[in-house]
């Protein structure tokens, strides 16, 4: 099969480092090969584009072991360190091999109780507003995640917390990215990007362009700090769990860095994607009322107004496939890449080892020859019973064996967030608003999502 192959030039990529729209042109432009691989020839940084299904299961399952995460998650590991999202090899292993049963489907159920007294709590919140105030959704899904994540998971209230998180990890996202595609224009050599996480941790905080990420650690390592010292002993949570482990060869604790990681990595992985997914399923809901109505009267059917348990969760399947389409239309992660550590062979073409691939998960949520009028907003394709695309088509979570670990958690979590606040809110677009994405690390919306919050009697 011929290669497409695409240039670009050196402006584009400059542009591509400021918005989402350009970033999307430029895919865009590439989709309309149908090969579902495209070279992009960018002066020194040349790598692929792949959405097509069949080359997705070769890279991320049956070739796994010829692909490595990308040089991008070293630049997250200056933040997050090596957790379980940003490691490789052994400790990835023996890390995914602690934590996973914890996530497993007949586990979920532990969480949800932690899950409806931290939505209890936010609904008491906003019932002190008055009918017709001012509420930003991506905002408000930030706090309510991370206070979510931190009570199942540490057994911790991050809400007080969430103030002083948030604005450190929305600029280390943000600088993050723009590094990251800078990277992308520069092409650095591979062994810098791979000793950037020490190299920056151990610079003088003084070090010029180095301070925020400074900032970012200090704020990062003393919530970490005070989370592990409030932990009550004993706890059957994620940080009990990891507090408990012990290498089973040595009988070892878990290193202290090691917690720390882990942590952090559940901090940011665990609340930042399903807030972003959650601010634009309302912002869906409020353009979409027949949709909005229907998830409203299963709720209502299914709960009959009581707090929902995690049984419920699997009732409401309206709410759920609600969710599932807005992550297709709005993946929050919006981009997957790996790098080949070893040649491969793509539809016939030798992709040399240390080539950066990009799953633009964005485009392959819209591709027409797999999603029949693939801009509507239509949970039904997510509804039990429904005939579904091909494995691939569809990977928010993104798919092989570093599958997300928490997705499981996030849809259950974000399901219930759902039932929980159209029982007692009804969220509408504010006139006037206008609602960008931006790509940052998550595809998120600019300017947040600005709503008129009107109770339910
Ligand atoms: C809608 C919400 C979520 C989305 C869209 C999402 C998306 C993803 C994606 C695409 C990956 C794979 C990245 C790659 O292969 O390069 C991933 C990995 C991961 N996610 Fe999520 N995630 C979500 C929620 C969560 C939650 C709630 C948690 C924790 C409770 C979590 C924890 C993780 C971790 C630890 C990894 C790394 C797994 C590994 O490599 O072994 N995520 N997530």
């Amino acid at each position: 099969m011929t290669l497409e192959t695409v240039r670009i030039g050196r402006i584009q990529r400059l542009k591509a480092l400021f918005t989402f729209q350009q970033v999307l042109d430029r895919f865009e432009m590439i989709s309309d090969r149908s090969s579902g691989l495209v070279k992009v020839e960018g002066g020194r940084a040349s790598y692929y584009v792949v959405w097509e299904p069949e080359l997705l299961e070769r890279i991320l399952v049956t070739h796994q072991h010829l692909y490595v995460k990308s040089a991008q998650y070293r630049l997250l590991a200056v933040v997050v360190g090596e957790g379980l999202l940003t490691s490789e090899g052994e400790l990835w292993t023996s890390q995914r091999r602690v934590i996973q049963p914890m996530f497993a489907k007949r586990h979920l159920g532990r969480f949800a109780e932690h899950m409806t007294d931290a939505i209890g709590d936010f609904v008491r919140v906003w019932s002190t507003l008055d009918d017709g105030d001012q509420v930003d959704a991506a905002t408000a899904m930030n706090t309510l995640t991370l206070d979510v994540v931190g009570r199942a998971l540490f057994g911790a209230e991050l809400s007080g917390k969430a103030a002083r998180l948030g604005p450190v990890l929305t600029s280390g996202l943000r600088a993050g990215v723009r590094a990251a595609r800078l990277q992308l224009l520069f092409d650095p050599p591979p062994w810098l990007v791979e000793k950037a996480p020490g190299l920056v941790r151990r610079a003088p905080s003084w070090t010029p362009g180095l301070r925020w990420i400074h900032d970012v650690l200090r704020t990062t390592d003393e919530v970490v700090e005070e989370i592990i010292a409030g932990h009550p002993e004993g706890s059957d949570d994620l940080l009990g769990l990891l507090l408990a482990a012990r290498d089973p060869e040595t009988g070892e604790a878990m290193p202290r860095r090691q917690v720390r990681d882990e942590l952090m990595t559940f901090l940011l992985a665990g609340h930042e994607t399903t807030a972003n997914g959650l601010a634009w399923l309302w912002y869906l809901l409020a353009t979409h009322p027949e949709v909005r109505d229907r998830v409203c009267d299963e709720v209502e059917d299914v709960l009959r107004g009581r707090v929902p348990t995690a049984g419920d969760a699997d009732k409401l399947v309206w709410t759920a496939a609600a969710f599932q389409e807005a992550l297709r239309l709005y993946p929050p992660a919006w981009s997957i890449v790996r790098t080949t550590a070893e040649a491969d062979t793509l539809n016939g073409h030798e992709i040399p080892a240390g080539t950066s691939i990009v799953i633009p998960v964005y485009l392959a949520h819209r591709n027409p020859r797999l999603w029949p009028d693939p801009d509507r907003f239509d949970p039904r394709r997510f509804l039990p019973g429904r005939s579904q695309p091909p494995r691939f088509a569809y990977l928010p979570f993104g798919g092989g064996r570093r599958i997300c670990v928490g997705a499981g958690f996030a849809v259950m979590e974000a399901t219930l967030i759902i039932a929980m606040l159209v029982q007692r809110f009804r969220l509408e677009l504010r006139e006037g608003a206008e609602v960008v994405p931006e790509a940052t690390v998550t595809l998120r919306p600019r300017n947040g999502i600005p709503m008129t919050l009107h109770k339910v009697v």
